[in-house]
């Protein structure tokens, strides 16, 4: 069976940086791929490729064995595959509702009131609701603005989002970096969750704790470069750290 989705010696060239040089991975539905590294390892250069906002400069993307080129995010989340950046793009004014929609807004039921274009506001918070429950996340009121959220809520609002209207691969960069403890543990029981209902995903992190609880494995990329690929007992913090920092790897490839 191919796997979900599959990168072949892909290649990002930014002028004279090589920010990719011919990194190949691959994860399945259901399991979580950490991807750490130093900065300027090429993380986010990766993701953003993976979620069609930049083009590589070689190497191929498969896709349930298929070759997939995304010309743009759009593209990428027609085919299943969506991105949580650590912006996290919510619009900041508008509430749990409407956030959880935008873009999709849902047109009201009745022909009068979709023809003057009205949004069936009930419909969408009742979905709003049941997908946050769904996913049991840990936000009391869809009218509340998501700017009145604490920074876990927005994360979790942020990846729900795109869990619910992703069927394939969910990109995640920096999910945890800015919340407290507690919160942390919430989005990491989230991501879990999401790949338990049999989502792909793959998680950026720079907090190893976060790696070790919620990867079933992790590639380490150094200089564009994937340097290993830990999984079972060799999934531990110290592995990850040589890998990360040289000390480990270099001259055993
Ligand atoms: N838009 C860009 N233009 C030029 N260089 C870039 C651009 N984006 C990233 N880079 C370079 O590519 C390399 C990898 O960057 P990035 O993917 O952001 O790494 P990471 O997310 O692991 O910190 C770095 O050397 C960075 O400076
Ligand atoms: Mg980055």
């Amino acid at each position: 069976m191919s796997a979900r989705l599959a990168v072949h010696d892909l290649t990002k060239h930014y002028g004279g940086v090589q920010a990719l040089r011919g990194v190949t991975l691959q994860v399945d539905a259901g399991e979580v791929l950490g991807v750490v590294g130093d900065n300027g390892a090429g993380k986010s250069t990766l993701l953003k490729i993976l979620s069609g906002a930049v083009f590589p400069s070689a190497g191929e993307i498969l896709l349930d064995g298929q070759p997939a080129r995304f010309a743009n995010p759009a593209a990428a989340h027609a085919a299943g595959v969506a991105a949580v950046y650590q912006d996290l793009a919510l619009a900041g004014q508008r509430d749990v509702v409407a956030n959880f929609f935008l873009g999709r807004e849902k047109l009201a039921g009745n022909w009068l009131a979709r023809r003057v274009g009205w949004l069936d506001g009930k419909a969408m918070a009742a979905h709003t609701e049941s997908e946050l429950a769904r996913l049991r996340t840990r936000i009391p009121d869809v009218r509340a603005s998501s700017r009145d959220l604490s920074g876990g809520q927005r994360q979790a609002l942020a990846i729900a989002r795109a869990a619910a209207w992703t069927s394939k691969v969910l990109l995640l960069d920096e999910p945890t970096s800015a919340l407290g403890v507690e919160q942390q543990h919430q989005v990491l029981d989230l991501i879990r969750r999401v790949s338990t209902e049999g989502m792909a995903v793959i998680l950026i992190s720079h907090q190893m704790p976060d790696v070790l609880k919620v990867c079933d494995r992790a590639v380490v990329l150094r200089l564009g470069q994937v340097v290993a690929t830990l999984s079972g007992a060799e999934l531990t913090s110290e592995n990850l750290v040589g890998y990360i920092t040289g000390a480990m790897g270099e001259g055993e490839q």
